[in-house]
């Protein structure tokens, strides 16, 4: 500007020429700074705004009007004003020409909104400061997406770590359950009062730990969905039923017509849902109500990405003590729990469950006024479905099974099992044995009817290859895949990689009798 101003001066322009020009090019400058999508911001020296563009009402609600004159920290987030002033250090004390930081705003509405501030100093004529200018940008879906990404990060760590514990201990516990389930079909130990008493208390405490274990494992990267159309409906109302039985605390429904049947892992949502109401009956006086809502929004996507068209969103209200911000940034963290006796793992188990059904988990809440969970669902999600959970009473008859696995305890445990039932047994801990006792059973003209082979299987060819291997030989092969670490896709997709049907671990003979029913029939 000021150059341009010599030059028309040495032009020997007039002087109502030039303040033309001058007017023109001032309108020009505002008309960008009108339209910018940042606010343009000056302050005097005391932190008051001398000039806010339009965008300042766009981001904040507050006009320009009744802001100019006030302290620009009063517009700061009250948690977020002791340490502001920190942030200008650098520029006051004129270390630096410039500096740049992100702090929350209040906006007219209470909302907060992120802002990335950057500031640089103004002076007068005689070189002092007299303020300081520059711009500030909302950055709060930013922040937001961020925010979502660094949680999953986060969960994606600690999930690691849980699911290398909860193998480990699946593994054990498959030996000593099934071990003790062997003792318990022992007529001698069925006659026997005390004994029986013992070995029943052992299962019980067993079965717990498994449970346990199987909750951790379903937070952590296992436990990937095995999707069937389900009636969400039902599915809420049943768990939401479980998780206020036994309270005085009322349930009240609003379900919307429209809903439609959708693929989801009935007993993951369950478990979500019933978590969620928990923690909400945990939050409430004894006689409190908590409120559901399931709505369908056919033209809403679930994320940007998801190729499901339509999202199910389940509302679940509660008139509680709601949380803090510090609550909030928290609740999804593995162990973080605000309760005298919270395992914290309720809204980690959530997110994860929520997250492999490509859905997500929003908290809203207001410390003593309550708090709603959004859950959102897109309407359909591709795994493939399990062997029916409700096949008919197994009527197995025998037959010859070859058993893989590393851990020589879960073969002696597996093979006392599987000879209640009637099987003959040969176990192998590598694959290649595997190839080869296979080969010589068919040679030798007793081939095996089943294979049963973990997944992975250190020093050695996994299951996989294994089975692989053996299909070249005999492409009729009936094999089962076990693991007691469902993070791999083959468990909730076994056909695609050979198998006929999926053993988790630890099991039962019951469920041991399902399987070999279902893949030998
Ligand atoms: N409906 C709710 N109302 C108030 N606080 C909640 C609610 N749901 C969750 N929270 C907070 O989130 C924390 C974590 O929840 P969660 O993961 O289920 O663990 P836990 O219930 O074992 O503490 C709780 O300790 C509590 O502080
Ligand atoms: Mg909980």
């Amino acid at each position: 500007m000021i150059s341009s101003l010599d030059q028309n001066l040495s032009e020997n322009k007039t002087i109502s020429e030039t303040s033309n020009e001058l007017e023109l090019l001032a309108r020009q400058y505002e008309g960008v700074i009108n339209n910018l999508k940042e606010v343009v911001f000056q302050a005097d020296i005391e932190g008051r705004w001398t000039f806010l563009n339009p965008a300042w009402e766009t981001i904040t609600g507050f006009s320009v009007a009744e802001s100019l004159g006030k302290k620009y920290l009063n517009f700061v987030h009250i948690n977020d004003r002791a340490d502001n002033h920190s942030k200008f250090i650098p520029l006051i004390n004129q270390d630096k020409d410039s500096c740049t930081h992100e702090v929350r705003y209040t906006k007219k509405s209470g909302e907060i909104v992120w802002i990335e501030v950057y500031a640089g100093r103004t002076y007068d004529e005689k070189g002092e400061v007299t303020g300081i200018t520059g711009t500030l940008t909302d950055v709060t879906t930013k922040r937001l997406l961020d925010d979502e990404i660094r949680r999953t990060q986060r969960l994606e760590s600690v999930g690691l770590l849980a699911a290398g514990i909860a193998h480990d201990f699946n593994n054990l516990l498959t030996v000593v359950l099934s071990n003790l389930s062997y003792m318990g079909s022992k007529p001698i130990i069925q006659n026997d009062g005390e004994l029986d008493g013992c070995v029943m208390d052992a299962q019980k405490a067993g079965t717990r730990a498994k449970d346990l274990t199987q909750q951790l494992l379903t937070f952590a990267k296992g436990g990937a969905p095995i999707c069937e159309l389900t009636n969400i409906i039902e599915t809420v109302k049943d768990a939401v039923a479980l998780g206020v039985s036994g309270t005085e605390v009322s349930t009240f429904f609003e379900v919307a017509e429209n809903i439609p049947q959708i693929e989801v892992d009935a007993g993951q949502i369950s478990q979500a849902v019933h978590n969620v109401v928990l923690n909400a009956v945990e939050a409430m006086a004894t006689d409190g109500e908590v409120k559901v809502e399931i709505l369908f929004n056919k033209n809403k996507r679930v994320k940007p990405e998801s190729s499901s068209e339509g999202e199910v969103l389940i509302k679940i209200s509660d008139s509680g003590i709601g949380m803090s911000e510090e609550t909030l940034e928290h609740l999804f963290d593995p162990y973080y729990s605000t309760k005298k006796r919270g395992s914290g793992l309720g809204l980690a188990l959530v997110h994860s469950i929520i997250e492999r059904h490509s859905g997500r988990v929003r908290v809203d809440s207001e410390l003593d006024k309550g708090t709603t969970v959004n859950i959102s669902l897109p309407g359909s999600c591709s795994a493939v479905k399990d062997v029916p959970k409700t096949a008919p009473e197994p009527k197995v008859s025998g037959g010859r099974v070859l058993v893989l696995d590393d851990n020589e305890q879960i073969l002696r445990a597996i093979t006392l099992l599987l000879r209640t039932i009637n099987f003959e047994v040969e176990t192998v801990v590598d694959g290649d044995k595997a190839v080869e006792s296979y080969l010589r059973g068919a040679k030798e003209g007793r081939p095996f009817d089943v294979v049963i082979s973990d997944l992975t299987i250190p020093d050695s060819m996994d299951g996989i290859e294994t089975v692989q291997k053996i299909k070249e030989i005999d492409p009729d092969v009936v094999a089962i895949v076990s693991s007691g670490y469902s993070n791999d896709p083959v468990m909730s997709d076994p056909l695609k990689y050979g198998f006929k049907g999926v053993l988790e671990k630890p099991y039962s003979v019951d469920r041991l009798k399902r399987v070999l029913q279902s893949v030998l029939s």
